[in-house]
C-alpha cells in the first residue's frame, strides 16, 4: 500500500491493495488474459464494496447514502468499460491505463477516508 492511499484501517487497506495488485497485473497482461482479469476485477470490486457497505450499516455510518451512490457509479463505469472492451479492446485498455487508478484514488481519499475516520473515532481500527 502506498502511503498516499493508506487509511490505517487494515481491512479496508487490504481491499485497496488487492485492487492495486490486479490493476498492475492488467497493465502488463497478455492480450488473451485481459478480459478474464477485467472480469475478476469486477468480482473483486463488488466484494470490496459489499464489505464496506456492511460495515457502514453495522455501525450506522452517517454518510451511507452518498457512499452507496459512489459505489454504484464506480461499478457501473467499470462494467460499462468491460462490456465495451469485448468489442473494442482499446476502450478497456484506456480505462485501465489512464483512468482506473485516479478514479479509485479519488474515491479512497474523498469517500473511504470519511468512513475510516468514523471507524477510528469509534476505536474500530482493527475491524475485519
Ligand atoms: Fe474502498
Ligand atoms: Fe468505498
Amino acid at each position: 500500500m502506498t502511503e498516499e492511499l493508506s487509511l490505517a484501517i487494515d481491512a479496508m487497506d487490504e481491499k485497496h491493495d488487492d485492487f492495486l495488485e490486479i490493476l498492475s497485473h492488467m497493465k502488463v497482461s497478455p492480450k488473451g488474459d485481459f478480459l478474464n482479469l477485467f472480469k475478476e476485477m469486477i468480482t473483486q470490486t463488488k466484494e470490496h464494496f459489499e464489505f464496506e457497505e456492511r460495515l457502514m450499516r453495522e455501525h450506522h455510518f452517517y454518510g451511507l447514502q452518498e457512499h452507496l451512490h459512489e459505489h454504484d457509479t464506480l461499478l457501473g463505469e467499470m462494467e460499462h468499460f468491460y462490456e465495451k472492451s469485448k468489442k473494442m479492446p482499446l476502450f478497456g485498455k484506456s480505462y485501465i491505463h489512464e483512468y482506473a487508478y485516479e478514479r479509485f484514488k479519488r474515491h479512497i481519499t474523498n469517500i473511504d477516508s470519511q468512513l475510516a475516520m468514523f471507524l477510528k473515532e469509534k476505536e474500530l481500527s482493527g475491524i475485519s
